[in-house]
């Protein structure tokens, strides 16, 4: 195991500042995670699921004050505060070092210090970068084991390169004979990124992104930073291969706000007969520029860290396949025979449960058996859908790009933008009602631009700008942007578009746009499906449902327009003339309609 000076000495230096009793490097192997396990189920703090039900997997609860993403307390130290824009929390990087050695200064005391290096990526692609956590939490141990390609293995490709160090505690030491909590955490949090240094620092929370740094805090804020940087794109996407019924493929990324679907869309099972959807991956993408000057992307993880409430054999065959075994699953419930329920797996709930805090539960309990943020980690490899080539370490072509969200009203089942402009400013007007994912008042509206907003590592005004400056160096060869929206709903609030696997239908579209069908016409939003351009056949959709589903109301498109201007007021020097210019043109071609 080929370990550098500058690993070395960053271990060292953390080693003194933490003052863990071990230190334990971690080699990645199967009996490291059972090891990881047992160290867990000892102190309490995990369950073994049945092993005939669910082989090789385990269960974690965790402290109900540590249950999702703390946006309010992640913060982007950049040395000039524009730098991290109006979007992020921001603290000048020599005060929030002084806080964080302060609160780091013997925090492991009584626990192991597990040194993580992972890559981001398939293990010595060109598209993947390596980095390094540090944490004093066994359940993280085990995490980036089933998210990331980690241990021994990524030391020999690393050698003396870079790596983005990422440190983490919990926030829990322990005095000699103290007794473990059985979700060790702290009420102080922070989560931080130091986007000139590239390192991160999360201190507090054991939960998710919050903990696994790999995911939200490398993957997508500081590689943001590194892409703008190096010229590429660390986006919140999914990513699928869809192939038509004439065997043509093309490869699809979709980014879409937290909780509102990627997981389902990244393993859709076609309703429509002979179309094919495969995964490679279902939250991240990484796309740099092939050599033939395409857009190539890599799902930078290797498992998925999925919502499990409303996750089932009908909504999404190919997940509960995922988890079948070699399974981590946190804050669902438990069956008397040892395995996990959660609201929507099956149509009945079972008449006894242990709820998400350990409490009896019956069908009749009131709160919800599963907290509604509650996740399974899964291996990607398991998923049946999985890709040939989503390990291909260069990456996949992507041909198009998709923005959506969650929109009751307003925004249409599908539309095409003009072209990489409008489209961009198609990304920057995303906006979504809010889910259980980050704290925050559910069902809200919020803007979330490009679904970036809790994980875009600079100012976002020059991020839109950065998306415009890919699309000049692109040209032609940039992947076609359209936006969609499965959410939309009628006025007696129900859902005018039955979803899943019918979205079929609306990539079939996109599909056969991208090859140049005239299955169009311009509107003042984007290109809309031309009549009887979105395959209906077998659905038992009503025609009024399906006009419905384009209506575009010249009103609300106006205020609309006014709105993301009144929004993007606050970028000011940093929003790009051209977004400026697009929100205008919206305006203009809703006035004129
Ligand atoms: C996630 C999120 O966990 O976006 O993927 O919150
Ligand atoms: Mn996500």
């Amino acid at each position: 195991m080929y370990i550098s000076k500058k690993l070395r000495e960053w271990v060292d230096e953390c080693e003194k500042l933490c003052k863990p009793e071990n230190v334990h490097w971690c080699t990645g192997s199967e009996e490291e995670f059972k090891q990881m396990a047992n160290i867990m189920i000892e102190r309490g703090q995990m369950i073994k699921l049945n092993e005939q039900k669910r082989p090789n997997s385990y269960y974690a609860k965790s402290d109900p004050s540590d249950v999702a993403r703390v946006e309010d307390r992640t913060f982007i130290c950049s040395k000039n505060e524009i730098d991290a824009g109006p979007t992020n929390n921001w603290m000048d990087p020599v005060e929030m070092k002084k806080i964080l050695n302060g609160l780091f200064d013997g925090c492991m005391k009584g626990r192991t210090m597990y040194v993580i290096p992972f890559s981001m990526g398939p293990l010595g692609s060109k598209i993947a970068h390596i980095g390094v956590e540090i944490t004093d939490s066994p359940y993280v141990v085990m995490n980036m084991k089933i998210m990331t390609r980690m241990g021994e293995k990524v030391l020999d490709v690393l050698g003396d390169g870079d790596f983005v160090p990422c440190l983490h505690s919990v926030g829990y030491p322990l005095s000699p004979g103290q007794k473990d909590s059985t979700w060790p955490c702290n009420s102080t949090k922070y989560i931080v990124h130091f986007p000139e240094e590239r390192s991160i620092w999360s201190y507090g929370s054991g939960y998710g992104g919050n903990a696994l740094l790999g995911k939200k805090c490398f993957a997508l804020r500081i590689a943001s930073v590194m892409a703008r940087d190096e010229g590429w794109m660390a986006e919140h996407m999914l990513i699928v291969g869809i192939t038509s019924p004439e065997g043509k493929k093309k490869y699809l990324a979709a980014a879409f706000p937290s909780a509102c679907g990627k997981t389902n869309l990244a393993m859709l099972t076609p309703t429509l007969p002979g179309w094919k959807i495969e995964t490679v991956g279902d939250d991240i993408a990484w796309m740099k520029f092939g050599s033939d000057g395409k857009l190539h992307a890599i799902n930078p993880e290797a498992g998925f860290f999925g919502v499990a409430p409303g996750t089932s054999e009908k909504t999404n065959p190919n997940a509960i396949a995922s988890m079948k075994s070699n399974s981590i699953f946190t804050n669902v419930a438990l069956t008397e025979d040892g395995d996990v329920w959660w609201e929507g797996l099956t149509d009945e709930a079972p008449a006894k449960l242990t709820d998400w805090k350990g409490n009896p539960w019956t069908p009749r309990s009131e709160s919800p058996a599963a907290h509604p943020n509650s996740r399974f980690t899964s291996p990607a490899s398991q998923c049946p859908t999985i890709d040939p080539r989503w390990e291909d370490p260069d990456g996949v072509p992507i041909d198009a790009i998709l923005f959506g969200g969650r929109r009751a009203s307003f925004v249409p089942l599908v539309n095409a933008s003009f072209n990489w402009q409008h489209g961009t400013f198609l990304g920057v007007s995303v906006s979504s009602e809010m889910t259980a994912a980050a704290f925050g008042k559910l069902g809200q509206l919020r803007h979330d631009p490009f679904a970036m907003l809790p994980f875009c590592g600079y100012n976002m005004g020059d991020y839109f700008k950065h998306w415009l400056n890919m699309g000049i160096k692109g040209g032609d060869n940039m992947p076609g942007i359209f936006y969609v929206n499965w959410f939309r709903k009628d006025e007696n609030g129900k859902f005018l578009w039955p979803g899943f696997g019918d979205n079929i239908r609306v990539l079939k579209w996109i599909f056969e746009r991208l090859d140049g069908a005239e299955n169009y016409f311009d509107s003042p939003i984007g290109r809309l499906p031309a009549e009887g351009s979105i395959d209906i056949s077998g659905l038992n959709l009503d025609e009024n449902a399906l006009k419905k589903l384009f209506e575009i109301d010249k009103d609300q498109g106006i205020n609309e327009a006014d709105e993301i201007m009144n929004y993007l007021e606050k970028f000011s020097s940093r929003l790009p003339e051209e977004i400026k210019g697009e929100a205008i043109a919206a305006k203009e071609r809703f006035m004129k309609n």
